[in-house]
């Protein structure tokens, strides 16, 4: 990735909860996170004491839109202050990173970019991930690399790389003569050897395997078109595709569709959700929050296809001659 340091942790969330540590994010601060991501993304916001501030996102990439990110932050009005950005490169799409970086300089704001299911994604041939401040990865089984748990750190910055492997390992340091001292509190974030050992026998066939989702998502794009009320993700450049997602038309029934898919064998999925829509954020924030924001069109019309290295051009064949049936024939 062209990057000087990198922390092996225990997960993503992981990672994350570093991120934010080491830029030493906390109460009184406020974070902008976009709506539609894993809830680990804001999670760790909350964890740290922070205020979680939600960006909606484009209905193609699924990504936070910058033109809603800049307006959020020129109408906020609450206590805390501003402190960062968390990026998310959702589903392994990179986010517009040349507007984002722009918007975060003007502003005077950190950028952690959560490329938890990005990595091999570019943006204008650059690695996501090195753009910000931090970069945060994730090697859960649902990703093109895992290690069962996992994440991973990286960063160009001395300072908060050595910070981040103190707060990884209890904040402990050794001398010349192996002498243990603890300059800082820290946790428990390490990465196993026997974690780190299936990643990086996964690292030979990763290149390979890129290219491989990438001609399969091809197959998606090409079988898909004819096929009425879905959208399709915009093919963006760069793209990772860790997981392949479609927007069904408001009259199609999403869990009667992922029961009848089930029924051809095929298993297919929710995406992602709308942060602000989750119990906790909802009551937390109470009237603050995105109202008819896109990623709740996202979250409750998004389904994920099945997208992996094992699989091949017949498989896609199937599952989409398989989806056109069931939305045509289905009373959905
Ligand atoms: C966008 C995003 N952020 C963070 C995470 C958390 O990663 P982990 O499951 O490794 O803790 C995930 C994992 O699914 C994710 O998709």
């Amino acid at each position: 990735m062209n990057v000087d340091y990198v922390s092996a942790v225990s997960s993503g969330t992981a990672a994350l909860h570093l991120a934010l540590e080491a830029l030493e994010i906390g109460q009184g601060d406020a974070v902008l996170v976009p709506d539609f991501t894993f809830v680990a993304t804001a999670n760790v916001v909350e964890i740290q004491k922070a205020r979680t501030v939600l960006v909606d996102v484009d209905t193609t990439t699924y990504n936070m839109c910058p033109d809603k990110l800049e307006e959020t932050i020129v109408n906020y009005n609450f206590e805390e202050q501003l402190k960062a950005i968390i990026v998310v490169h959702e589903f392994g799409a990179p986010a517009d990173m040349s507007r984002i970086m722009a918007i975060a300089k003007k502003y005077n704001l950190y950028v952690i970019e959560d490329a938890a299911c990005a990595l091999g994604a570019y943006h204008n041939n650059q690695h996501v991930g090195t753009f910000g401040d931090i970069g945060c990865f994730s090697f859960h089984p649902r990703k093109s690399i895992t290690t069962g748990e996992g994440g991973a750190l990286i960063t160009n910055n001395k300072k908060l790389a050595s910070k981040i492997e103190l707060l990884r390992n209890h904040g402990l340091k050794r001398d010349e003569n192996g002498l243990i001292d603890v300059v800082m509190p820290g946790y428990n974030y390490r990465m196993t050897d026997f974690q780190a050992i299936l990643g990086i026998h996964q690292l030979k066939t990763f290149q390979e395997n890129l290219v491989k989702r990438s001609l399969l998502v091809d197959n998606y794009f090409n079988e898909l078109s004819n096929i009425e009320n879905i959208k399709l993700p915009r093919n963006i450049e760069g793209h990772a595709w860790q997981s392949f997602m479609i927007i069904l038309n408001d009259k199609l029934n999403r869990s009667l569709l992922i029961e009848k898919l089930y029924d051809n064998k095929i298993e297919a999925g929710q995406g992602a959700q709308a942060i602000s829509k989750l119990s906790y954020f909802n009551e937390r924030y109470k009237n603050n929050y995105l109202k008819n924001s896109n990623s709740e069109i996202l979250a409750k019309k998004g389904l994920v296809l099945p997208l992996n290295n094992t699989m091949n051009t017949a498989d896609i064949k199937y599952i989409c001659l398989s989806l056109g049936v069931v939305i045509k024939v289905g009373d959905l």
